[in-house]
């Protein structure tokens, strides 16, 4: 017997087993169909065993009844065979194509902006991407698998959650909750929706977008507007109020007159002050301001400072000192360094009693040059140090209402400190005086530090 023939007889037989095999332990046509799937399996091995001998030894088709068994072959198995290896390399496209959209669902999910949750429609998560775990602080094995209301324990979420499947329409909300003692505010939409296979089935989609950053730009804004309408409206009170008593009959005594004119006009300067400064401020974050960078005489500097307080100066009976030796140059802009000394001095001036002493000091570091307003004045309590700089903020507001100002001071100086890439910190002491410090990069400047400036980088 032929090898060919072994194989034709070994298929038949297995196919007439499965048959008689189905038959005879009625289980029914599903066994005979597993039965002559796996002949066509081992006709389909043998057709490529007999393909390879064939083509080794090159003769073995010569034979009529190697012929007529292959022509069986090729008529029965190789359409079988064919169809079999279609719908495998199909299978496998399929699981291919499959992937891609999988990682293209994947890619998009995790650069979306949007924290999101697909839940089951019993509220149990299935997915979350990597902005749900930061918005949300949630980690996604925490959360996957759990219902949704308990992985965020926030009221106003698990009314959104229940509301949605109730209703099953579109829920938007904005919810403010606070979180490790930070307020928080998400704007939260979400929708039900059915599967199209006709299953009935349906998932919850959860997005959630941080709005806390927002929210709270909004509420400086507002904040900020509300302050310069009240700061703007005590001075503008006060002038009405003294004007009325003046045209009330005061101006007929020269001695009130004079005084409630001075009022006056020193409600005006501070008025006046008030909205230099604001411009100043809104110059400086416009972001239009270019740094005119050069060699800068320290020295020069505070004798120019000198000549601008010279009046305050001697008012108050303070003197300026300096304390670093001369020449001594450093690298940044003028005018903005100017402003920045000037609100500086004028706070140290302001706010100590007459008699003592401001002093400006400058070292050099490696590739940075601080310089220093001291007094020994007032002193600033240690729970408003973190305030000071912010817009409008005045320590105990009844003491600097004696003490003429506007509270943006400190915030110009920062502004201006971030600008020139540096920084500005404080030392104080209540009764003892306050130590503010400039901190100026000197080597990271674009181009260096001009020849001669005296600074090694
Ligand atoms: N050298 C200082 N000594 C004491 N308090 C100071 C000093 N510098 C700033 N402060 C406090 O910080 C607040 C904010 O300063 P600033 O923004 O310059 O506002 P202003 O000078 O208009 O009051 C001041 O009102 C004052 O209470
Ligand atoms: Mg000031």
């Amino acid at each position: 017997m032929s090898f060919r023939a072994f194989v034709l007889a070994t298929g038949g037989f297995s196919f007439l087993g499965g048959l008689l095999f189905g038959a005879l332990s009625g289980k029914t046509f599903l066994r005979v169909l597993l039965l002559f799937f796996l002949t066509l399996l081992l006709f389909g091995t043998i057709r490529v065993i007999r393909l390879t001998i064939a083509r080794q030894s090159g003769s073995a088709l010569q034979n009529p009844l190697t012929l007529s068994a292959q022509g069986l072959f090729d008529d029965l198995f190789d359409p079988m065979l064919t169809g079999l290896i279609r719908l495998l390399r199909d299978k496998n496209e399929l699981s291919v194509r499959l992937a891609e959209v999988s990682s293209r669902f994947e890619g998009v999910l995790e650069h979306m902006v949007e924290g999101v949750a697909v839940t089951s429609s019993n509220a149990q998560i299935l997915l979350v991407n990597s902005a749900f775990e930061r918005i949300l602080e949630v980690p996604a094995e925490a959360a996957v698998g759990n219902r949704l209301g308990l992985v965020i324990r926030v009221a106003a979420i698990h009314q959104l959650v229940e509301e949605v499947f109730r209703t099953r329409t579109k829920v938007m909300r904005e919810v403010e909750y606070h979180e490790g003692g930070k307020k928080k505010t998400l704007n939260v939409v979400a929708t039900v929706t059915e599967t199209r296979d006709g299953s009935g089935k349906s998932y919850g989609i959860f997005l959630f977008y941080d709005m806390t950053t927002i929210r709270g730009l909004e509420r400086i804004r507002k904040d900020f507007v509300a302050n310069v309408s009240h700061e703007i409206r005590t001075p503008l009170t006060s002038i009405r109020g003294y004007a009325e008593a003046l045209t009330d009959g005061a101006l007929a005594d020269p001695d009130l007159s004079r005084k409630f004119l001075g009022i006056i006009s020193g409600q005006a300067d501070r008025l006046s002050h008030m909205v230099n400064d604001l411009l100043e401020l809104s110059r400086l974050e416009s972001g239009t301001v270019e740094l005119n960078l050069g060699e800068i005489d320290l020295g020069l500097q505070a004798d120019r400072m000198q000549e601008v307080f010279s009046s305050r100066l001697a008012e108050r009976e303070i003197r300026l000192m300096t304390d670093f030796p001369r020449p001594f140059s450093y690298v940044s802009d003028e005018s903005l360094t100017d402003l920045v000394l000037t609100n500086l001095l004028d706070n140290a001036i302001k706010y100590s009693p007459p008699g003592r002493e401001v002093r400006i000091s400058a070292e050099k570091m490696e590739g940075t040059v601080t310089i220093r307003v001291i007094d020994n004045g007032t002193g600033i309590p240690r729970e408003d140090l973190p305030r000071i700089f912010e817009r409008f903020y005045r320590v105990d507001r009844s003491r600097s209402s004696s003490v003429s100002g506007t509270g943006l001071g400190l915030s110009i100086v920062r502004h201006v400190m971030t600008l020139l890439k540096g920084r500005v910190e404080v030392r104080s002491e209540p009764g003892a005086g306050t130590t503010v410090s400039l901190i100026l990069p000197q080597a990271s400047f674009p181009g260096g530090i001009p020849p001669g400036s005296g600074i090694s980088p």
